[in-house]
């Protein structure tokens, strides 16, 4: 977009030749980048991340906008809860790049490909099949029984085909990932009469903005030949502000969407949510609930938890073939990986109570176990950096990286570094955590205590100069707030630290009873 309908489209929904366009879409650049183009006669090219150019961008426009106001025009707020306002106002470059794209080739995509269907191949299909009013459902979530019930009923009702189009780029952040969505869909397609129904895959880097979002949905759907698009409850919503309210209204989008039916040219088909009537073993509409009728749901977050517990998902709620898919991905807690982070002062007995650990898992089996101790990583890992700050940050970020691996793939990494900055420990926790569990194993052994240890002698030096920057007496350690475990070695042996740390494992489910990733050593 240029400026102009750049500025149309945040302020009124208008391009500059008066069409509906409800979302900005932007070209967001570095000011040093600007510096390098010529609008009117730079040509950038746009590429994929392996570096394959996709497009070209004739610059005509470059500007700094308002991003602030973007935000608020856009999402109606500012605050960076939001995921789109934050993906503007953080991840977003501060200056926008305008003017007409060449495209040159399509993004390479190697899986699903029989559901990759472009604007033109979707059309182009409902052509061959002879449908001719499709209701399109979007969804970046699992779809359960409620979902099904409501395409089916909105399909009837509109006597349309239905199209199944989940959005599979960027969604909201924590949501279950299209690979597994995408096994769950195909799944499901076998629970609506033959030939009805058509799955296909929208790569689309959602913004979660409510209303505004629903219009541009249903206008890309447009463009894919649909003519019709349900709108739910919450569409496309992007969850609570930081006070805990909703963002937007349940209904906004609706509202919004029938303001401007007749300019989108897609029928809304509207639908309240469904909740399942317990008594009557059926779904319906939430408006249509008699006073008095026993209603069941199941949050998505309870969904989640009930995954993590391994505990049972009733057959009402979603098909058991989705059940079971979900839970290849998501596995119960004791069958996921597992990071236990040691932080504490060098000799304060980190090694000693890891390598105790370590023989407890593997005495059991059932979870590879890998050890990245201080001095092993800096050996193998980490051999050419120093113990400044700087270096330090280095060292924890790649044994973050490693267990982050190791848990993604379902073991267990025990990490044993002094790790002294807080920020950084943070940082590892937010890569470990969305692939399995992170503990922080706080060693508290003060340093009056590890020091009068002193088993390599290195305090020693440290006092006497030989060694510069050392923690704890000439370099700082951020004492851990946000630690799962905090064990002092003067009161506790490492037997009894070891078990401490297995029950805090036990009581968050990291480990079974009995069966696979069971620990014993509890006599
Ligand atoms: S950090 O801060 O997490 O990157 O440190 P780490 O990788 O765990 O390395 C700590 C081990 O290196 C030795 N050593 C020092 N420690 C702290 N400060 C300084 N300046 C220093 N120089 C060398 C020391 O043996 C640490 O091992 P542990 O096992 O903790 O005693």
């Amino acid at each position: 977009m240029t400026q102009k309908d750049y500025n149309g489209v945040c302020q009124n929904m208008r391009l500059s030749s008066g069409v509906l366009w409800p979302m900005p879409i932007t070209l967001d650049v570095t000011e040093e980048f600007v510096k390098s183009l010529k609008p009117g006669s730079s040509r950038v090219a746009l590429r994929d991340p392996e570096g394959v150019m996709l497009a070209v961008l004739n610059v005509e426009e470059v500007w700094q906008p308002d991003r602030q106001a973007e935000a608020k025009s856009v999402f109606g707020t500012t605050s960076k809860v939001h995921p789109g306002v934050d993906y503007v106002l953080n991840r977003g470059n501060a200056w926008y790049v305008g003017g007409k794209i060449e495209g040159m080739q399509l993004p390479s995509h190697y899986d699903f490909k029989s559901l990759r269907l472009t604007p033109a191949e979707l059309r182009a299909e409902f052509g061959r099949l002879g449908w001719r009013r499709v209701v399109a459902f979007q969804t970046r979530n699992p779809m359960h029984r409620a979902h099904q019930e409501l395409t089916f009923r909105a399909a009837k009702n509109v006597e349309a085909n239905l199209l199944i189009h989940p959005s599979v780029g960027m969604t909201k952040p924590g949501d279950v990932d299209y690979f597994t969505r995408v096994r769950c869909y195909q799944l499901l397609m076998s629970k609506y009469p033959a030939g009805t129904v058509k799955l296909a895959m929208l790569p689309l880097a959602m913004r979660m903005g409510g209303p505004r979002e629903a219009i541009w949905h249903a206008l890309i759907r447009k463009n894919h030949g649909v003519t019709h698009f349900i709108v739910g409850r919450d569409h496309a919503g992007p969850g609570n502000d930081s006070d805990g309210k909703p963002f937007y209204g349940p209904y906004d989008a609706q509202e919004l969407f029938k303001k401007h039916e007749a300019d989108i040219g897609v029928t809304m088909v509207p639908f309240n949510m469904m909740v399942y009537l317990e008594d009557q073993d059926k779904y319906v509409p939430d408006n249509e609930v008699q006073k008095g009728s026993r209603v069941l749901n199941i949050s998505g977050t309870e969904l989640r938890t009930r995954l993590n517990e391994g505990r049972d998902i009733p057959a009402w709620f979603t098909y058991p073939e989705v059940v079971q898919e979900l839970r290849r991905s998501y596995p119960p807690r004791h069958k996921q990986g597992v990071t236990i982070f040691f932080t504490g002062l060098s000799g304060s007995g980190k090694s000693t109570i890891a390598n105790v650990l370590l023989t407890k898992f593997l005495e059991v089996g059932g979870r590879p176990v890998t050890i990245l101790d201080g001095d092993l990583v800096r050996k193998h890992l980490s051999s050419e950096l120093g113990f400044s700050k700087e270096h330090r940050d280095i060292n924890i970020r790649r044994i973050g990286y490693v267990a982050s691996e190791i848990t993604k793939n379902g073991g267990i990494a025990i990490c044993a570094p002094i790790a002294p900055y807080d920020a950084v420990r943070k940082a590892v926790r937010q890569m470990i955590e969305p692939y399995g569990g992170f503990i922080l194993v706080h060693i508290a052994t003060t340093v009056e205590v590890c020091e009068e240890r002193d088993r390599k002698g290195l305090y020693a030096k440290a006092r006497a100069g030989i060694i510069k920057e050392f923690t704890g007496i000439s370099d700082p350690y951020e004492v851990p707030a946000d630690a799962e475990v905090s064990i002092d070695t003067a009161e506790l042996n490492p037997e009894e630290a070891a078990q401490e740390i297995i029950l805090h494992l036990e009581q968050q489910g990291f480990i079974g009873v009995g069966g696979d990733g069971a620990v014993s050593g509890r006599s």
